[in-house]
Formats: structure tokens, C-alpha cells, sequence
């Protein structure tokens, strides 16, 4: 048997089961207690219920939530693009071209510098409540480069993507159709062992339909499941092309069409929603309350990567999502744990039930809602993942 300890006196709990508590989507229980064995954990209601443990915990009144899922990052890389920031803060557009200065940097860095850099991430993510994070390759486009990635990547995450197809490697510029070829082939042969997911940058610049059908094609013969960069800087297949494949999400989609908004609704592909990206390139936001009110299922990230999103904080993109995307404090908060557990297809963690990772954040504050309510405030006082104290 495992040891249990009994977190007591917690003020306001988020479950995201609906039937407990409040009964909304959040399965919200006031005065609540939560009991982990082990990693996971094994009982949760009312604290004046609460069985005994081998330890006790007091939450001295404080909000306990599941520990974010943020089901978007690109965390191997190396390099910096400061100078790009300043020039987009100074009124130049976000091109993602400017992915190929992260390519020079991150083929250029050994694996320990790659390693370091992800790790550096991951706690930073960790101090600020994330405790499932996924991740992508997309900075080395090369057989070589793109596998060693994931390879890093493995060692820290389940939730390994495949993303040979980020832009076309410069060394292609001339013949973009045997980047696909090599994408399809040889790279993604040495990449499949190490990754979960396959994922492409469906728009203008970088893949077009056709392209990314491919792709994403290719790597569900390979038994990885899809993912898809869609309408975030145009118009375009992407959020379609998604949904069609049965891909687990459709990440950015901040230019839908009523067709788009439609299809999501009508599928099971959730909407990954990345507010950071839009903060950071002075876009036009993605409009949640639109998804939302046709029934999507809306999950919320970071994209922290060093060009279009340099955050790693949850809590920020929660922050803009209310702010700016028509999201309430309680959709938000659901988006950024549930919400990201489903566009990883997972059941484990992103709420708090019995059987569930403990995976837990506390605030220092009486409710979530200060997560948006006090922005800018390091509200997240405790993490555990996995039923141990980070
Ligand atoms: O998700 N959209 C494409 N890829 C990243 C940007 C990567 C970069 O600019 O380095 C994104 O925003
Ligand atoms: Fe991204």
C-alpha cells in the first residue's frame, strides 16, 4: 500500500466532473478534501467526510484545481528571436519565416544545450501548474535533427509530436515536393518510434492541403495520430482537413469560416485555442465565445515557442482568454485542464477524480476565477504531479 495523504480544508476544488459538487462543468465542491495514494488520486468530496490518511495536508482555505494540460508547445529549440519581438513591436508583421532562424540555432546546438533548454522549460512550466505538457520537434527538418528532438523530447514527455512539416527546410527551398517526399519517408521513419502525434503547419508560406494531407496521411500509416497548425495567420484547409481525418485537434483557429465552425462542431476534433501567439504577433484573437457557442470542444495553451509565443504560463493564456476571446472565468479554467486532457485524448489527469494522476495545483487565492480576476499575479503557491510535491 501506498502512503495517502489527505488534502484538507481546501476552500473551493475543481473536479471537472460534473456529477459531483455544483454539478456544473467544473464539479465545483466548496470546503472540500482530497485523499492521494501514491501517484494518483483515491478520494475526493466534502472535507467534514473526509477518511483518514497517513498525512495530512492543510489547503488553509485556498483553491485546489487539476494541474494545466497545455497539449501545445515547441520546446526543443535553441537560439533566441528578441530582435524579431522588437521589430514586430515596432510594427512589423509575424511571418513565419522567421522559423527558419530557430532552424539555424537549434541544428547548430549540441544535444545537452536542446536538453538543457527543455528541461529549463518544463520546470518553469511545472512551478506555474502545468503538469502535462506536449511537445514538438519542427526546429531541425532534417532526418537527423528532427529525430534527435523527439528523442530529447521522450525523455521528459509522453506527449511527443512529430512535426517534420513546421515550414519547408531551407535546404528545399527549390523543390518544396521532395521535402514532403522526405518528410513522408525517411524522416518520418526515424522519427515514428519516438512520438505519439504527427502534426503539420497547414497555411500560406508553409503546407498547403494537399501537402499536409499527405503528411498527416503518411504518419497515421504509421500509427500516429494527427494534429493539425490550422488558420492561424489565413484562411485556408486546415481546420477541414482536421476534422475529416478524425485529427485529435485543430490548434490556433483564429481565421474560421461559418463552414470551419461547422465542421468542428460536427466532429470530434477539439479547437485548441493559442491566445499567446495572438498577444505576442499583435493578431487578431481567436474568438472562443463563437466555438463555444456552437458546441466545440475549446482546449487552451500556450504554443510556447521562441518566435509567436514565448510564455510558458497557463495562467497568462487564461488570462487573455477571458479578457479577449469571450471566454468566462469557469470555460477558461475547464479549457486549460479538461479541455487539453481531450485534445490529448486522455482520461488521467486534467481532473481531479478518484483513479486520476494526482496531478494538483494550489492558489493562493479563495477561487479560481482570480486566475483571470488578478492577472499577472503568481497565484499558483503549490504543485504536485503525479502525487509528489514539485
Ligand atoms: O505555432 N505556427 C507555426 N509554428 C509556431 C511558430 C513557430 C515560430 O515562430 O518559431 C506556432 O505559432
Ligand atoms: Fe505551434
Amino acid at each position: 500500500m501506498s502512503t495517502t495523504t489527505l488534502i484538507t480544508r481546501i476552500g473551493s476544488l475543481v473536479t471537472n466532473d460534473p456529477g459531483v459538487g455544483d454539478g456544473s462543468p467544473l464539479g465545483l465542491i466548496q470546503d472540500a478534501a482530497v485523499v492521494v495514494e501514491g501517484d494518483r488520486v483515491a478520494w475526493v468530496g466534502p472535507a467534514d467526510r473526509a477518511p483518514d490518511a497517513d498525512l495530512m495536508h492543510d489547503a488553509e482555505g485556498r483553491a485546489l484545481i487539476p494541474g494545466f494540460v497545455d497539449s501545445h508547445s515547441h520546446l526543443v529549440f535553441a537560439g533566441d528571436r528578441t530582435a524579431e519581438f522588437n521589430a514586430r513591436m515596432s510594427g512589423h508583421p509575424y511571418q513565419a519565416g522567421g522559423i527558419r532562424t530557430t532552424v539555424a540555432a537549434t541544428r547548430a546546438a549540441g544535444d545537452e544545450e536542446l536538453e538543457a533548454n527543455l528541461v529549463r522549460y518544463v520546470r518553469e512550466a511545472l512551478r506555474q501548474g502545468t503538469t502535462t505538457v506536449e511537445t514538438k520537434s519542427g526546429y531541425g527538418l532534417t532526418v537527423d535533427d528532427e529525430a534527435r528532438a523527439l528523442r530529447i523530447a521522450a525523455r521528459h514527455t509522453d506527449e511527443v509530436t512529430f512535426l517534420g512539416a513546421h515550414i519547408v527546410s531551407p535546404d528545399f527551398a527549390d523543390d518544396p515536393a521532395a521535402y514532403v517526399d522526405l518528410v513522408t519517408g525517411p524522416m518520418l521513419d526515424a522519427c515514428a518510434p519516438y512520438a505519439r502525434w504527427v502534426d503539420v503547419f497547414c497555411e500560406k508560406g508553409a503546407f498547403d492541403g494537399d501537402q499536409a494531407r499527405a503528411v498527416l496521411t503518411a504518419g497515421m500509416a504509421k500509427g500516429l495520430v494527427p494534429r493539425v497548425h490550422a488558420n492561424q495567420l489565413s484562411y485556408g484547409p486546415g481546420v477541414q482537413l482536421a476534422v475529416e481525418l478524425g485529427a485529435a485537434s485543430a490548434d490556433h483557429c483564429t481565421l474560421l469560416t461559418d463552414e470551419d465552425v461547422a465542421a468542428l462542431a460536427a466532429g470530434t476534433t477539439v479547437a485548441t485555442l493559442l491566445p499567446g501567439a495572438e498577444f505576442s504577433t499583435r493578431a487578431q484573437w481567436p474568438d472562443a465565445r463563437r466555438l463555444l457557442d456552437a458546441g466545440v470542444t475549446v482546449a487552451l495553451s500556450t504554443d510556447c515557442n521562441p518566435g509567436s509565443s514565448f510564455t510558458s504560463s497557463m495562467p497568462f493564456c487564461i488570462a487573455l482568454a477571458v479578457r479577449d476571446m469571450g471566454m468566462t472565468p469557469d470555460e477558461a479554467l475547464w479549457s486549460a485542464t479538461a479541455g487539453g486532457a481531450r485534445a490529448l485524448r486522455r482520461d488521467d489527469v486534467g481532473r481531479i477524480v478518484p483513479g486520476a494522476y494526482a496531478d494538483l495545483a494550489l492558489l493562493d487565492a479563495p477561487s479560481h476565477v482570480h486566475l483571470s480576476y488578478r492577472p499577472g499575479v503568481p497565484l499558483v503557491s503549490e504543485v504536485w504531479r503525479h502525487g509528489v510535491r514539485a
